[in-house]
């Protein structure tokens, strides 16, 4: 069974070599997941920290994503192998499709079994989707078998719980990542999450992370900062009780920030 770090990086807009330090600082402080995908441009810098790192390639957990202009057969594999070769550190640890295809423009079984095939060829470890909601995972389920998808990443942070999308994966044991897990920075200034980073002698990202690991989610918040790199790291440490879990349960409030033309039907 391949472990997925709880804590992990996010990449999206560190692009060039600035973001290529802020993956390397990250993996100074001791992160162990970076999360890139083809379409944020990060995918060699991500390469290049890992390398530069000189941590041995079986220490860091690298997920990419499948860009939704690639779900074609035609064009799936060869995304893929140009994947792998800009990041340039051999097979990835978990593939996943980003976006699917909306109205199944892309026949949902071709990119499905094509991201299998993936996995087959040993292109990657684990696979895994992004953005789907229940109905896709329940397609994904009869399709490809139960336990086959490692992750669904999806927006969630304290102001968008997914209570819905959560309890259906609850039910079928499948662990989601939570993408934008500090709403892109605003949750620093929450002042229930400041009270309860207070009392923990943590940031308040710090305590959003920790509540959304500790709900049973991944975590892969972004920064270019060592100093938020650092204090976001510090989630690991929180042990929050019943009562800051239930004032952080109370922020939810549907708040979803990612919503493109392309998005499906959310559950939540
Ligand atoms: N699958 C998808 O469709 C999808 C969509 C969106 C995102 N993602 C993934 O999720 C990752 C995270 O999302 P995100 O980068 O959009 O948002 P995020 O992680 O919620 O927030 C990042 C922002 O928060 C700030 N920040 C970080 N730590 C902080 C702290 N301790 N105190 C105050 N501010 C802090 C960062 O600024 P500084 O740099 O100044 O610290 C940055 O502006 C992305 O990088 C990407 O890998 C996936």
């Amino acid at each position: 069974m391949v472990e997925i770090p709880k804590l992990g990086l996010g990449t999206y807009g560190r692009t060039g070599e600035n973001g290529m330090l802020a993956i390397l600082k990250a993996l100074e402080v001791g992160y162990r997941h970076i999360d890139t995908a083809q379409s944020y441009d990060t995918e060699a810098s991500v390469g290049d920290a890992v390398r530069r790192s000189g941590l041995p390639r079986s220490e860091v957990f690298i997920t990419t994503k499948v860009a939704d202009t690639q779900l074609d057969k035609s064009r799936f594999m060869d995304s893929v192998e140009h994947s792998l070769e800009t990041i340039g550190v051999g097979p990835v640890d978990l593939l996943l499709i980003h976006w699917p295809s909306k109205n199944d423009a892309i026949p949902f079984e071709d990119y499905m079994l094509a991201l299998a095939e993936a996995q087959r060829r040993g292109h990657t470890r684990l696979i895994g989707v992004s953005n789907f909601p229940g109905v896709l995972l329940e397609r994904t389920e009869r399709l490809l078998g139960p336990g086959v998808i490692a992750t669904n990443q999806v927006e969630i942070h304290p102001y968008m719980q997914a209570p819905k999308l959560t309890a259906y994966a609850r039910s079928k044991d499948l662990t989601l990542t939570a993408y934008q897990p500090l709403c892109r920075g605003a949750v620093a200034s929450d002042p229930v999450l400041r009270r309860i980073a207070d009392k923990h002698g943590v940031s308040a990202s710090a305590a959003a992370l920790a509540f959304l690991v500790a709900e049973g989610h991944l975590v892969i918040p972004a920064s270019a900062s060592e100093a938020n790199l650092r204090a976001n790291w510090q989630a690991r440490d929180v042990i929050l009780d019943a009562e800051d879990m239930q004032a952080i349960r109370a922020l939810h409030r549907g708040e979803r920030s990612i919503n493109p033309e392309k998005a499906p039907i959310w559950d939540d």
